[in-house]
């Protein structure tokens, strides 16, 4: 069966842009897509997944491809499978997938992500793993869409119809269902302690709220928004999955703003990037994980030495930032796995601000499309 959103009838409610209104919109795409998948017990029900212990006890390897947003968040996706369920991931873009003659086999769990589910690269690698023959599950969001018909086990995203080409709550709903796929995962091959379960679970369900908490934080980036949106010298960075997140604030604010912007591991600055920090270049430090922290604070100092201005988006607590970078945005405490769920919304506010005052069409960016399907 076919479901279409009826475009015309999405109205923005009052807010400017779908983006922004999309982007405040992921308390509820976030509680949707967490909320109906969980039991009065806390267990995780999926219901379009028939994966058993059984089949995945014979799984060695997993296979996440996707493209642009989706294939960020199986990036943090990989983490989570890696962590909880224990199982060896790559993640890789589908234009790349495709051509490589890929390792995979029966023995093989393929994850497709996809907003739109038509995204023709994500689906030809699609096709090309299940002639391979892996098992293929996929995480949409579009109901009935091309990728979703063709997997034998599906997540669906509850972000609702998403308008702006800039993808923002599709994303957060994709981390939220590989949260619950690896902890799914994890528990049905036995090697996810019950208690990191329980822990994980209860850390998942503050989310809607504490993304509220940084929501209601955005007149911050605003101010900092009018003080650098004329700045064309801009980069991302961070450490782990602060690195995975450093590639999607940087992709939404060159997608909307037209800035010449990028993402680098922190650890790499070292081995070329610092040769282009001058005076005022503007960096975005993503500093969330205590494992790295320090090591963080000091790529923070690096940068800052050589005249760089520091947006640092960390941790509640972590106060002594306030010290070292020029502004600082403080994120709810919550795992350091979970971080990425909250530390992407300042980027993309910064982005959409960015964007709007640089009287750009935020909603619909030159050269973009908001579904890809052609090669
Ligand atoms: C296009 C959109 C991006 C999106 C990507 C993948 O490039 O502009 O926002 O992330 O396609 O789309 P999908 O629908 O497969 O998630």
């Amino acid at each position: 069966f076919e479901v279409t959103w009826d475009i015309d009838s999405a109205e923005k409610e009052g807010f400017e842009h779908f983006t922004l209104k999309e982007i405040f919109e992921q308390p509820k795409g976030v509680r949707e897509t967490l909320m109906r998948r969980l039991n009065s017990q806390n267990e995780i029900v999926l219901e379009g997944v028939t994966l058993t212990a059984d089949i995945l006890k014979d799984i060695n390897k997993v296979y996440i491809v996707a493209c642009g947003t989706a294939y960020h968040a199986g990036l943090v996706g990989r983490r989570a499978i890696e962590m909880f369920a224990k199982i060896p991931v790559e993640c890789d873009v589908a234009s790349e997938f495709r051509y490589r003659d890929p390792f995979v086999d029966e023995k093989t769990l393929f994850i497709a992500v996809s907003q739109s589910g038509e995204t023709l690269d994500t689906l030809q690698s699609l096709r090309e793993a299940k002639r391979k023959g892996a098992r293929i599950l996929s995480i949409v969001n579009v109901v009935g869409s091309s990728v979703a018909r063709e997997s034998d086990d599906l997540l669906y995203t509850w972000a609702g119809p998403e308008i702006g080409v800039a993808s923002t709550k599709a994303y957060t709903t994709q981390l939220i269902a590989f949260y619950l796929l690896a902890l799914y995962m994890g528990k049905l091959n036995g090697r996810l302690e019950e208690h990191k379960y329980f822990e994980m679970i209860e850390a998942l369900k503050l989310m809607p709220e504490k993304i509220t908490e940084v929501l209601d934080q955005s007149k911050e980036i605003q101010k900092l928004a009018a003080a650098q949106f004329n700045n064309e010298k801009v980069f991302f960075m961070g450490r782990g999955v602060d690195c995975d997140i450093a590639y999607e604030g940087s992709l939404k604010l060159k997608e909307i703003s037209y800035i010449n912007s990028f993402a680098i591991a922190a650890g790499e600055l070292k081995h070329g990037t610092i040769a282009l920090i001058e005076d005022n270049t503007f960096v975005v430090a993503m500093a969330t994980q205590d494992k790295l922290y320090e090591k963080m604070l000091s790529n923070i100092k690096e940068v800052k030495a050589r005249g760089a201005y520091v947006f640092a988006i960390a941790k509640e607590g972590n106060d002594q930032l306030t010290k070292t970078a020029d502004e600082v945005f403080f994120i709810p405490t919550t795992l350091d796995a979970l971080t990425p769920i909250l530390s992407v919304i300042p980027t993309q506010l910064l982005a959409y601000y960015v964007s709007a005052l640089r009287g750009n069409d935020v909603d619909k960016p030159r050269n973009l499309a908001k579904s890809v399907t052609v090669e």
